[in-house]
């Protein structure tokens, strides 16, 4: 052990040890990090938090064609009250809900839908998340005697034309909540 006779204060002494290996090998280790972190991030990738939002934005559209609805001023469903859109609505209706749900909704296997009895919930965005994502789990049908699933008709139908058939729901039947107005 050397030691510099003047470094010593107050009778401690000042060695002059190696720097222990597992202490030289992590500092270095950072510098190896840092660099490839420097490299990967900033150099070879445009990983940023920007492009990671654009494309989040983009995927938005994507699923949501023709803008938010909160840019157009309507909340929740923008088809409500769109009487092309009803039409549409129905006829997907009938075509795709009208086994289970009986052609003017008043139910077969699937429960009514133009009562103000909601297994489910009332409010339109509790209606678009059954329409979309079903009901697949047992644990998740509530008519008893149970009657199975509730497909989900997000890959089907996709939210356009699902907003279509809320849109025809809520002008056969008044107890669907929508959200108040932001105007
Ligand atoms: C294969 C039969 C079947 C088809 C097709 C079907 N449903 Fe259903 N649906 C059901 C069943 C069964 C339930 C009830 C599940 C439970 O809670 O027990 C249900 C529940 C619902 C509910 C919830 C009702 C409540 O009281 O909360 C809504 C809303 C609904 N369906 C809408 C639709 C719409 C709109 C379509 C067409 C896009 C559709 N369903 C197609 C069988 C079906």
């Amino acid at each position: 052990m050397s030691h510099d006779a003047d470094k010593e204060f107050d009778g401690i002494r000042q060695a002059d040890n190696k720097l222990p290996l597992w202490y030289t090998v992590s500092f270095i280790g950072t510098l190896i990090i840092g660099l490839v972190y420097l490299l990967y991030y900033h150099v070879f990738t445009d990983w940023s938090q920007a492009s990671q939002y654009a494309e989040q934005v983009a995927h938005h559209e994507e699923q949501f064609p023709g803008g938010s609805p909160v840019e157009s001023g309507v909340v929740g469903n923008p088809f409500r009250g769109d009487a092309a859109a009803i039409q549409a609505g129905q006829e997907t209706f009938v075509a795709v809900c009208g086994a289970c749900h009986k052609a003017d909704g008043t139910g077969l296997v699937g429960p009514n839908l133009t009562d103000d009895q909601w297994l489910h919930g009332n409010s339109e965005q509790e209606v678009y998340t059954v329409i979309m994502e079903g009901l697949l789990q047992p644990d998740q049908w509530l008519q008893q005697p149970a009657k199975g699933p509730m497909p989900a008709h997000k890959a089907s139908l996709g939210s356009t034309r699902v907003w279509q058939v809320i849109a025809y729901l809520e002008d056969h039947n008044q107890n669907i909540e929508v959200p108040a107005s932001t105007e």
